[in-house]
């Protein structure tokens, strides 16, 4: 599957595109972008570790995960060297609201966790590419092919979320999926006082205050 097919799907799963406002957003504060950025590969690493060591009996989830693990501590890398280049400091950042509001939503205890666990790792991997893919044609080079080789990479996550989800639910998960899609959807298109590499719509004068 090529590139461009990719994110047709990926299109698809989201309800929503990136809004303009927030890609100008990005394209001024780039620093924040990038550190918001190395946290989020980092992040994503550490939700695949967390699977790891929480289920030890899933052979198909140990296998994912641990690829995963590794692929997103190799992008964790590449864009502090891309920082280090930049003379970007990597200060710290705050969370964006974004996947702890996704996470509100997850149900505790059991195979209910795993299953919304999962679902919310499809969103968050399939929003991202959505979100490099939209800064790609406003990036110098560097950061565009940077972006490009990311969106190859990251291309087929959130499809490895959403099979061990719909694997281990052990029902039809489509609905449980609707529900958290438009979740997404809410924190995407709704005013966001902060900037962040998954924020919403920027609030811009709150963002000024
Ligand atoms: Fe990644
Ligand atoms: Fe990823």
């Amino acid at each position: 599957m090529n590139l461009d097919e990719v994110l047709v799907e990926i299109n698809q799963f989201l309800m929503c595109p990136t809004p303009e406002s927030w890609i100008n957003v990005a394209l001024e504060n780039q620093e924040t972008l990038l550190i918001d950025h190395a946290n989020c590969e980092k992040k994503a690493a550490s939700t695949a570790m967390n699977l790891l060591y929480r289920h030890i009996d899933r052979a198909d989830l140990l296998k994912k995960m641990s690829q995963l693990a590794r692929e997103e501590l190799l992008h964790f890398e590449q864009v502090v060297n891309i920082m280090k280049d930049r003379g970007i400091s990597y200060k710290h950042v705050s969370s964006s609201r974004y996947a702890s509001g996704l996470r509100d939503l997850v149900r505790k205890g059991g195979e209910e966790e795993l299953v919304d666990v999962l679902i919310c790792g499809a969103l968050i991997e399939a929003r991202s590419c959505e979100r490099f893919a939209a800064l790609v044609p406003h990036l110098d080079d560097v950061l565009a092919k940077f972006y490009r080789s990311l969106l190859r990479s990251e291309g087929r996550h959130y499809q490895d979320y959403l099979e061990l989800a719909q694997q281990y639910a052990g029902y039809d998960i489509q609905s449980r999926v609707d529900e958290f899609r438009a979740l997404e959807r809410e924190l995407i298109m709704s005013p966001d006082p902060e900037f962040r590499f998954h924020s919403g719509v920027p609030d811009l004068a709150a963002m000024s205050a």
